[in-house]
């Protein structure tokens, strides 16, 4: 379905994002007829570039980032782009900017900038008159790099704009398993009675990369796998795994039940904290190394025991891990079941668990370990399969043809719902619960254990689950 007629401003239209993931996930969803052609993305920068030297820059990226097929729409594409140079913190182009909206048309900003633009951007938005109470903005990540910057972002941005106009983006909400998982929760009778500490043991949530910190050193060196990570995606991840069902798939509605998980997180102590740092390999750099940073005490890896404080949940361990340059760029939530706890298969010693698995990338999916006969004559003999569902294979691979997640997200900005964004004080909860950690660790000066590229994490991330009699689900492509 076409969403409506959009004027959509792009401020850091020069920059990686907007290369990468926004201009050509907006190709794709030209292509896909979902962008009417009377739509317009305007670029804007400092730079002097005008409209022909963005439209060249990004007809590149769309080369390089885009599809491979569909070549002969670039060009009618294009033609829906065009280009301004703004001082975000001055006067000049916002006259120029105006001129080129329209009325009538949807209006979004997107904010693909540094934190620190926000508010200046807000400001002149409202000052010349460029955005009204319908406009939309859209703010990347990092918002915030604790509860106090969070705050004050917050409160500047409400300065000039409501809460109903603000789209926080997560770009784990955008990911199609993401929201399958609601899908299976919600909408079938299977799970949601089982969803709970009578029948779940744990639930792991894993987020591997297989890449390093790359030329992001000095953003990450001073962020880290809690910030980067774990705060905002991994944090969103648990969110929709343990919120109890909203009453309806309604932006304030589910937003409501995420932040009472958040609320009900309980603080972590330190033995239930691992922290990893890759170590340098025969051809390929240390953390330090690539950060830089000879003596840097971030994490590029971290594993956490993480508890919920509510009536479902007590008792349910969360193991959450994420880190980079690990053995395979696998993210997957593993909801595992308790034991059977007694057996009429004589001689059937083995522990038999269904384990849900939620694959979102790569090979998206789902599958669910069931215990089955193994064929054959010799009597009763037991083993576990998995029921698989991926989604290339059952819905055939074109339905399975997912879009990013950005261009779902942008999509939704222009239809208006705000179910997969962050609110504010969501952001500001995930902070609240985050801050005391890292002041935990920073206080002990704690020093992150090295591992290897190529592993899963230190050993001391495996042992967080072994004393307890539980063991991490292993990290493949
Ligand atoms: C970003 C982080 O938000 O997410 C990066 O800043 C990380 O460090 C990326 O690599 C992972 O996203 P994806 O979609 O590749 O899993």
């Amino acid at each position: 379905i076409p969403v409506d007629r959009f004027d959509l401003v792009i401020f850091g239209a020069t920059g990686d994002l907007a290369r990468r993931k926004i201009l050509p996930g907006l190709f794709r969803r030209f292509v896909a007829g979902q962008m009417t052609p009377d739509s317009r993305i305007i670029g804007s920068a400092r730079s002097p570039l005008g409209a022909e030297g963005w439209r060249s820059m990004i007809r590149e990226a769309i080369h390089e980032f885009g599809p491979a097929e569909s070549g002969d729409r670039i060009d009618a594409f294009l033609g829906c782009l065009d280009y301004v140079t703004v001082d975000a913190t001055g006067d000049g182009g916002w006259a120029d900017l105006k001129a080129l909206l329209r009325e009538g048309a949807v209006r979004a900003f997107y904010f693909s900038v540094a934190p620190s633009l926000f508010g200046p951007l807000a400001e002149r938005l409202r000052q010349h008159g460029i955005a009204g109470a319908d406009s939309r903005i859209v703010v990347e990540k990092p918002f915030g790099r604790d509860l106090e910057s969070a705050r004050a972002l917050n409160r500047t941005l409400s300065e000039h704009f409501g809460e109903g106009q603000i789209y926080r983006i997560d770009h784990y909400l955008g990911k199609e398993t993401v929201q399958n998982l609601m899908a299976v929760r919600f909408g079938n009778l299977l799970f949601e009675p089982l969803w709970n500490n009578h029948y779940i043991d744990h639930i792991q949530i894993t987020v591997a990369e297989t890449v390093g910190v790359g030329g992001r050193g000095e953003y990450y060196d001073k962020s880290g796998a809690m910030r980067d990570m774990v705060q905002n995606h991994l944090m969103q991840l648990l969110c929709l795994i343990a919120m109890e069902p909203p009453s309806r798939f309604e932006a304030d509605a589910v937003r409501d039940e995420k932040l009472k998980v958040i609320r009900a997180l309980r603080p972590v102590p330190a033995h239930h904290i691992v922290r990893g740092q890759y170590d340098a390999s025969d051809s390929s750099p240390s953390y330090r190394e690539e950060v830089g940073n000879p003596r840097s005490f971030t994490e590029s890896f971290i594993a956490l025991r993480v508890e919920i404080a509510n009536w479902r949940w007590a008792g349910v361990p969360f193991y959450l891990r994420t880190g980079k340059k690990l053995r395979a760029r696998h993210s997957e939530i593993a909801v595992v079941f308790k034991d059977l706890g007694h057996t009429i298969f004589e001689g059937d010693e083995r522990r038999h668990r269904n384990i849900l698995s939620i694959r979102l990338q790569p090979n998206e999916g789902i599958d669910l370990t069931v215990t089955i006969k193994e064929p054959g004559q010799g009597g009763m003999r037991l083993v576990d399969v998995p029921l698989d569902m991926t989604f290339a294979q059952a819905l055939g691979k074109e339905a399975a043809s997912v879009p990013d997640a950005y261009e779902r997200l942008i999509m939704d900005v222009i239809r208006g719902n705000q179910t997969l964004f962050m609110r504010g004080d969501e952001v500001e909860a995930a902070w609240a619960w985050t801050d005391p950690l890292i002041a935990g660790w920073e206080a002990r000066h704690d020093v992150p254990k090295l591992y290897d590229q190529g592993s899963s994490g230190p050993d001391d991330a495996l042992m967080l689950l072994h004393r307890e009699g539980r063991r991490w689900r292993d990290i493949r492509a």
